[in-house]
Order: structure tokens, then sequence, then C-alpha cells
């Protein structure tokens, strides 16, 4: 049997940083994947959703050239099946990418199912395919995977192709008449976003009074108001109880009702991958379906990390990256921990949305003496210039007795951008006084930060 200073269980985000930091570091490093190189986040995930996302923005602009003093442009309509393609070709080539980075780095990559079989005096057994190896160490990042409660109607109308999670409606080469989103989180509002721009009835019937989860309450109303402006509805506070093969089923205000639907996209969330890879054979700890881990990235088993959506922590590719590096970085003896305080979250819909830290509820919570500032985003001449609609808001959380910034909520074009300027300033402590100095570029959008801050 082969033996790898490392072997790297699942080639997404996590599993593939990990193999690349790692056999750049001299490590002898075996990845294995038993779907695609890339995981969820560029085949059926992030990347792909950001192709959709920008053929409607395209779509957007043109159906709205003549405010702008475009003429001529006509009633523009999508090409779904031209969107899948294109989709297609951006994915196959960043997956060549990773695998070019990967054979650079000199990593074995193979595509297999891998199991761990148990521990020899030599490291791990991991068995893929008809092969075994030995490692010594391993890395445990098999991702997530979507949700499908126990809904009555829901599995079988996923096998009957009328219901969908993230895989099928990244796949989806025509534009349903209407569709109905079973959760308004942060797969649910891409979708309704985009299908609602190319032209379907999208309705979201989500469980709880707001959308998009966590998000900032004002700047999650304006996200809402946005997308019911493009023809979105919404039914919050309502808890699905049925899937038909043509509609949902609802209850909302102790009222039963039914919203027609062609097809049904199911995004209320995804599980750490934890099951049928033989954790249980080497004994590591798991909480609430996903793998423990310290802020190392170890996990109560010698030699073992998990990094990415397995440990369930925050389920977000960049978030993965990192806890990739650390882990690494740990299993070359460079003390490196892993802070989740500081990790921005972007949601992509026209407009989008881009946060990190702490909101002025969550600090207070904490105890914490903070103030809120909020601007316009009409602050900005770049944004003016350039939006037809100028509802977007920028808040900052200043931490009175640091006089640091602590979080940031922002919702206007470009806000997915330039979001990581705040993480910058949260992440090293920077004092206001010194972010006053800051040179931003003029006229740009993310001068709304300075702006901002010149409220404090
Ligand atoms: P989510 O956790 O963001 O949202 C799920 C929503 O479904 C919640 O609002 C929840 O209240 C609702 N819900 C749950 N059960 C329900 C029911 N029976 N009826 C109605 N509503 C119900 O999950 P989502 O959108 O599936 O995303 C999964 C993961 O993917 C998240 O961890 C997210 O961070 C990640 N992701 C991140 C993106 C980004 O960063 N831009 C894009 C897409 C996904």
């Amino acid at each position: 049997m082969d033996i790898f200073d490392l072997v790297v269980i699942g080639g997404g985000p996590a599993g593939y940083l990990t193999a690349e930091r790692a056999g750049h570091a001299g490590l002898k490093t075996l990845v294995i994947e038993k779907r695609e190189f890339g995981g969820v986040c560029l085949n059926e995930g992030c990347v792909p959703s950001k192709t959709f996302l920008n053929s409607a923005k395209v779509l957007d602009y043109a159906n709205h050239a003549e405010s702008y003093g475009v003429n001529g442009v006509g009633k523009a309509t999508v090409d779904q099946k031209f969107v899948v393609e294109r989709k297609n070709g951006v994915v196959k080539m960043l997956v060549s990418g990773i695998k070019g980075q990967l054979k650079r780095n000199k990593v074995t990559m193979k595509v297999a199912e891998a199991f761990i079989e148990g521990k020899s005096a030599d490291g791990y057994i991991v068995k893929a395919g008809e092969e075994k190896f030995v490692a010594k160490r391993l890395m445990i990042a098999t991702g997530s995977t979507a949700v499908v409660p126990p809904i009555p109607g829901l599995r079988e109308n996923l096998e009957a192709g009328v219901v969908m999670t993230n895989r099928e409606v990244l796949a989806l080469e025509e534009i349903p008449e209407t569709l109905v989103v079973i959760g308004g989180g942060v797969i649910g509002l891409e979708m309704a976003s985009y299908f609602s721009s190319v032209g379907s009835k999208v309705t979201v019937v989500e469980m709880l009074n707001k959308i998009a989860g966590p998000t900032e309450a004002e700047v999650s109303s304006i996200l809402q108001k946005s997308l019911e402006r493009k023809g979105v509805e919404f039914k919050l506070g309502a808890k699905v109880t049925a899937v038909e093969k043509d509609g949902v089923i609802f209850e909302k205000d102790g009222k039963v009702e039914k919203v027609p639907a062609v097809k049904i996209l199911c995004s209320i969330g995804r599980r750490a991958v934890t099951q049928g890879i033989g954790l249980e054979n080497i004994g590591v700890n798991l909480e609430r379906g996903a793998i423990v881990t310290d802020d190392t990235m170890r996990t109560n088993v010698a030699n073992v990390y998990a990094a990415g959506d397995v440990n369930g922590k925050i389920m977000l590719a960049h978030t993965a990256y990192r806890e990739a590096e650390v882990a690494v970085n740990n299993m070359l003896g460079k003390k490196d921990i892993m802070r989740y305080n500081v990790i921005p979250s972007v949601i992509y819909t026209n407009p989008e949305v881009g946060s990190v830290g702490e909101t002025l509820e969550s600090a207070k919570q904490k105890g914490l003496d903070v103030r809120e500032v909020s601007i316009p985003m009409t602050y900005s001449g770049r944004y003016v210039a350039e939006n037809t609609t100028l509802d977007g808001i920028c808040k900052l959380i200043v931490n009175k007795a640091t006089n640091t910034l602590i979080g940031a909520h922002i919702i206007g074009s470009y806000a997915g951008e330039f979001i990581v300027s705040v993480s910058a300033m949260i992440d090293l402590e920077v004092d206001i006084e010194n972010i006053k100095k800051l040179v931003f570029p003029h006229p740009t959008v993310c001068e709304i930060v300075r702006e901002a801050i010149f409220q404090i």
C-alpha cells in the first residue's frame, strides 16, 4: 500500500486547497473525489449561480436601457439553454484550472469514493475504489448536501423532476412559467432573483417572518422590497406542509393555502456529509451530524482534520479556504488558528448584499457599548450615476470602547466586491481616526465606507 503524508477526502474548496497547499509545502498528498473536482461550489453552487445571475443582470440592463438613454434595445429575453451551456463552459475552465494547480503542486488525484477502514501502525487505511492507501494524516472535506425534510410529497416530486435542489436548478434548460421557492435563504433568494428577471412568476415561501436569515433587518427588508418590485411574491411566516406535482401547500396564520408551481426549488439549508465514509471506524466525534473541530481544524482523533461544510460551522467556500490553510499550517507545525468573527458574506442578488461582523442587535446582545451609523448609498456619486433605483444603504457598527469597527451591512451595487475592505479594518482593529486617513479612489461605490466613517 502506498503511504501518503496526507490523504484528503473530498475535492471541493476545503479539499482542493488543503491538497494544493500541502503539496506546495512538500507533503506527499493524495486527494480523492467521488464526483468532480471543485465540489458543489464550482460545479453546482457558487460559480454556476453567478453565471446565471450575470445573464440576468445583462438582461435587466437591456430591459431598462432607456432609463440610461439607450434606445432600440427592445424587449430582451434570455436563451436559457445558452445560459446553461455558457455556465458549463465556465465550470469546465475553472475545474481544469484547479486540476492544473493540483498537478503543479505534485498532488495525486483520484476519482473514486473514499472509505476509511481503520488504522494500522503506519497510519489510517483509506479504500478508494479497488485500491487502498495509508495516510499519515487525514483531511475530511466531504462537504454538505441539500436538506430534503420529510414533508409529504417532497421526495417523490424531487424524484419526478418537479422539485429541484441547487443541483437541478443550475442545470435547468427552460424557464418555468411559475416557480415556487421553499426557503427564503441565500440559495432561494439568488434563484428567485434570477428566475424573476428572466420571466418566471416566482413565489418564495419562508417559515420565518423575514428573508435572508441572519442578514441585518433593514438590509433584509430593502432586499425584499427590491425583489418584490421585480415581481417576486413572498409568503412569510408560512410553513410548507405538503408538496404536490403542481404546487406547494402551506399554512399561514392558521389558514391553509396552495400556490401553483410548474417547478419547485427546495432550498431550506444544507447538512454535513458524514455518513458512509467510515468516520466511525476511527472514532471521529460528531455533533448534530457535523464533525467537531477545534480552532486548528483538528478533530478529536490524532492527525485527523476536517474543514469546510462538513464541520457545519459556516457553510461558505471562503470559510473553507481559510480553514484549509489553517489546517495545513498546523500539520506543518506552524501556529495558526481559525477565527470566525470576521467572515464576510455576500448575497449576489441584484442589488447585492455584503455584510460582515456584528449587527447592532447582535452586538447589544453581547453587552458591547456600540453605535450604528447608517447612510444612504446615494452618498456615493458613482452609485447615483449608475443606478435608477437608489434605495441602498450602508451601515457601520462601531465599538465605542475601542473606537474600531465591528460590523458592516451594505446593500447596493458592488457591495460584495468591497465588503472585504471593511473586513480588513475590523480584522486589523484599525482605529477610526486612522481609517479616516485612508484614500479611496473617486468616484467609486466603495467610497460609501469613507462617507459613513466620517458620520461617526
Ligand atoms: P439557508 O440556511 O440560507 O436558508 C434556508 C431558509 O429556509 C431559512 O430562511 C429557513 O427559515 C427556511 N426554511 C427552513 N425550513 C423551511 C420550511 N419547511 N418551509 C419554509 N421555509 C423553511 O439555506 P440555503 O439557502 O439552502 O443555503 C444553504 C447554504 O449554502 C447556506 O449555508 C449558505 O450560506 C450557502 N450559500 C451561500 C451563498 C452565498 O454566500 N452567496 C449562495 C448560496 C448558498
